[in-house]
């Protein structure tokens, strides 16, 4: 058992301890610390480690932008409205948790969060500002019980956070390596991490099996919702964090609970891989849950009805898609009218369209799809998981924040807030210079070049 639940400890021959079959890395980066994935999470350790002056490497899987932060629609939840306070946040987060949260966790996400999303404003992310009063505009979300969620570009949040944050690692020249799947944790004679082996696929000069060596690793590789059939995630999202957190022997948690969105664009039974969400914010804008009969199914089966925490709602979805015989439902939301849909929703509004259906005429249809993976790597308040050296943050991470089942937009936030957690720590840590890495005649000391997949 962990502080947050269960947890599955790394056993048996052939899981713990083993690398996967790979050749000898042919070229090696030396760095300070080595951050895996570039989502909110991953960019926004990468930006704190180099600007504490900390050599930073952010190797990712794909493109900088191509991870699950570019595809967050609803927003990221921070107390900024008046009368709200960290206290309610902390009770929604707890309520939706069922019981199961880190309360510990969850009170530093509440508190710190709503300066960290101060600070990503300066960094340069532009949220949507309210038209009577100026101040960022804030909707509502699934097991909210205030108006907390901040938003950019109608429902285009993460798009905007990816932008801003992928323009700050440009800007501060901070080293990438794109298309850089990673396989392995290198660690030192002591146990101690020493970085990670990669493989660059067919891009660059460093095409082929390589290694970061660096004392630090900040896993963020986010979710693994590639693993279902269908799921909101994007090709990205396999599970390569937690699966090289088990080889290297880290413990991980509550890996059972699988979040399903409840509110997916429903493509037919046979639907696969990435579907279009609907975000939880068209209902907190007024959406209604119906059955085919146009019947709202939501009212008093809880007391937030369609916009009780995202667990409720998708039962509620599923339970009565089985007594009529079905596998969907339906989100109304004609009343918003063509205008409010193209301002505040044009994503939702163009991905709809373009599977030929029309919000504006007729409501939506949808079923809950894989969504977010709420355990992970289990990690303490610094990110720091049980692999001297190694943290994680973001999806891929457990710090105990989501519980059993996570609030609504507090990923965005639980991204921020830690990963400015872990680039302290880091910095703190890095003055250590790292031992001989173990098979140190493998990783070598090939060349360093600057081909099409490295950056900075
Ligand atoms: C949504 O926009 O509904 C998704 C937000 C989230 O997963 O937190």
């Amino acid at each position: 058992m962990t502080a947050h639940g269960r947890t599955c400890e790394p056993v048996g021959p052939g899981i713990a301890g083993s690398a996967l079959p790979a050749p000898a890395p042919g070229w090696t980066i030396d760095a300070d610390v080595v951050v895996v994935g570039s989502g909110v999470a991953g960019l926004t350790a990468a930006l704190n480690c180099s600007a504490g002056g900390a050599r930073t490497v952010v190797v990712t899987k794909a493109r900088l932008n191509a991870g699950s932060t570019r595809w967050a629609q609803g927003g990221i939840a921070a107390a900024l409205g008046e009368g709200d306070s960290p206290e309610q946040h902390l009770d929604d987060t707890l309520e939706a948790g069922a019981g199961l949260c880190d309360e510990d966790a969850v009170r530093t996400l509440v508190t710190e969060g709503p300066a960290a999303v101060r600070r990503l404003i300066a960094a340069g992310a532009a949220f949507d500002l309210s038209a009577e009063t100026g101040e960022i505009a804030l909707t509502r979300e699934g097991g909210h019980h205030r108006n907390r969620i901040a938003h950019a570009g109608g429902d285009a949040t993460g798009a905007e956070i990816s932008r801003a944050l992928v323009d700050a690692v440009r800007d501060r020249g901070i080293r990438t390596v794109e298309n850089a799947l990673v396989l392995d944790l290198l660690k030192d004679a002591d146990g101690r991490t020493a970085g990670v082996t990669l493989h660059v696929m067919g891009e660059g000069q460093h095409d082929g099996v390589g290694a970061v060596r660096a004392p630090a690793v900040v896993l963020a590789t986010g979710g693994m919702g590639q693993v279902f059939a269908a799921t909101t995630n994007p090709a990205v999202s396999t599970g390569d964090g937690v699966a090289l957190a088990l080889r290297a022997g880290a413990e991980v948690s509550d890996l059972e609970f699988v979040q399903f969105h409840p509110t997916v664009l429903y493509l037919g039974p046979d639907a696969e891989g990435q579907q279009p969400l609907i975000s939880e914010a068209v209902r907190g804008e007024g959406a209604h849950l119906v059955d085919a009969a146009g019947v709202r199914f939501m009212q008093g089966a809880h007391p937030l009805a369609e916009l009780a925490p995202r667990d409720i709602v998708a039962k509620g979805i599923m339970r009565r898609a089985a007594e009529q015989g079905t596998d969907h439902m339906y989100l109304d939301a004609r009343h918003f009218g063509a205008a409010m849909w193209e301002a505040r929703f044009p994503t939702i509004l163009a991905a709809c369209r373009a599977h030929g259906i029309d919000p504006v005429t007729r409501p939506i249809p949808v079923a809950p799809a894989a969504h977010y993976a709420s355990g992970g790597v289990r990690t303490d308040l610094s990110g720091r998981t049980t692999v001297p050296g190694l943290y994680a943050c973001g999806e891929v991470a457990c710090t105990g924040v989501h519980g059993a089942n996570r609030l609504a937009s507090n990923s965005l936030l639980e991204g921020l807030v830690f990963a400015e957690r872990i680039a302290a720590s880091v910095l703190a840590s890095v003055r250590t210079p790292p031992g001989p890495v173990a098979g140190d005649g493998a990783v070598g000391s090939g060349t360093v070049g600057n081909g099409a997949a490295v950056g900075g």
